[in-house]
């Protein structure tokens, strides 16, 4: 991030948080400014932090540590592109071993000895307790813990109501109190107002000036329809009957048109694209017996079971959100365990599919596929 950009961010935000009365009552009735002179190229989405509450939120995001182990949210999720990229975990390691992004609970195996799998991956934990129906074949625990990326907070807080890769959080507020508690292993508990607070900047970001405006207007921006030859026929496989078309649909690209689950109808949001079941990441697997409604028992051995840790329904072993794919070029790593470190690396997780079914798709076709994917 430009550090001037930072400076003046903090200082209009230590101004509007003196004006509301440091702390107290957060009010969002000031007027939202116009974004001065941004343009696609030169998007700055923390000035979009233009009311009391908003400014609080971003001083909470970015410098409350809720009396824990020193994270903040921006810790993980950075200010530039709402997540956190191998090479960001690594400069920080460089800079200092004890950056509070290194913190025993994401070590590679929980006790601060190594963090290769952070600085190769930018994979964090998540703790995620069993529902009564799911059980581990050799173990009694009754949680588990999974690594998984980081999503971006960007754009999806205001335009997205399913949250997490799992959709497992009901609120953004809850949300946060959730990883104040797990991530920043937080000492107290945040009030009300300050979730209120930290959920209302996480819905002023945007990742560009299109989606500031489709957040304000509730209109969605339109999908770009691509200039060269390559980014056209890249194109064609989103449309609703094509191969990524089928899942990626609608104008964030994140509901299906076609492959959705079974007894749901398009539109769904959660899906696979066997990410866990190839398991690129080499993430270590557990087995899993899920005892269905009829009494029968079924076992999925799996890195991360995803949504099925959350209903206890088999359909929905090894599914996760789609997240937007809006600016997807900005967001890297990819997948919920970011096994994919770029674009090229989608395409390698969706030629790998494509061969196991039989359907043909080109080093070509993967070209156009990316060089449309650059423009959204
Ligand atoms: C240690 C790194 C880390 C920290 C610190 C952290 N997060 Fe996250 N965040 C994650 C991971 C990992 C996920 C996805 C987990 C999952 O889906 O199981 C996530 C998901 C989210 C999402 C959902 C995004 C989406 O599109 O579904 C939001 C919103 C979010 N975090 C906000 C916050 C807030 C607010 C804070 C501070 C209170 C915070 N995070 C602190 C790692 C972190
Ligand atoms: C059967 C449904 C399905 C199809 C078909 C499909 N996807 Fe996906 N896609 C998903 C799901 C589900 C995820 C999240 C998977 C995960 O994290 O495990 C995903 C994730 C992605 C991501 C990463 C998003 C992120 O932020 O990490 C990209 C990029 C993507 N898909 C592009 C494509 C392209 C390109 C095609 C066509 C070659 C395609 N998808 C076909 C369901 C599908």
């Amino acid at each position: 991030m430009n550090p001037f950009t930072l400076k003046r961010f903090t200082l209009t935000s230590l101004m509007m948080l003196a004006a509301a009365g440091c702390g107290g009552a957060a009010t969002s009735d000031e007027q939202p400014q116009a974004p001065d002179t941004q343009t696609e190229d030169n998007w700055n989405p923390e000035e979009q932090a233009t009311t009391a509450s908003t400014a609080q939120g971003a001083l909470l995001f970015t410098k409350e540590t809720f009396k824990g182990n020193g994270r903040t949210c921006s810790t993980c999720h950075s200010l530039t592109t709402g997540t956190l990229t191998p090479a960001q975990a690594q400069a920080a390691y460089a800079r200092n071993h004890s950056d509070p992004l290194f913190r025993a609970l994401d070590s590679d195996t929980g006790n601060g000895a190594s963090y290769s799998k952070l600085l190769n991956d930018a994979t964090v934990t998540v703790t995620i307790p069993l529902v009564a129906n799911v059980r581990l074949a050799n173990s009694t625990a009754r949680s588990v813990t999974l690594r998984r990326g980081i999503p971006s907070t960007f754009d999806n807080p205001k335009l997205d109501p399913v949250i997490m890769l799992d959709g497992r959080e009901p609120t953004l507020q809850h949300q946060a109190m959730d990883a104040v508690a797990g991530h920043a292993q937080g000492g107290r508990v945040p009030t009300t107002t300050e979730l209120n607070a930290i959920a209302d900047f996480e819905k002023a970001l945007f990742s560009s000036a299109k989606m500031a405006t489709w957040g304000a207007t509730g209109t969605p921006a339109a999908l770009p329809e691509g200039t060269t030859d390559s980014e056209k026929r890249g194109k064609a496989w989103f449309a609703p009957n094509a191969l990524c078309g089928g899942c990626h649909g609608g104008p964030a690209l994140n509901a299906t048109t076609q492959f959705n689950l079974p007894g749901l109808p398009t539109g769904d949001r959660y899906a696979f694209a066997f990410v866990s079941q190839f398991n690129f990441a080499g993430n270590p697997t557990q087995e899993y017996i899920v005892t269905n409604p009829d009494g029968t028992e079924s076992h999925v051995v799996s890195p991360d079971p995803g949504r099925l840790l959350i209903t206890g329904n088999m359909f929905d072993a090894d599914t996760f959100t789609m997240t937007s794919l809006r600016n997807i070029k900005n967001t890297a790593p990819y997948f919920h365990d970011n096994s994919a470190k770029d674009l090229a690396g989608v395409l390698r997780q969706y030629k790998a599919v494509t061969d196991m079914l039989g359907i043909p798709m080109s080093d070509q076709d993967q070209a156009d596929i990316i060089a449309y994917m650059k423009l959204l």
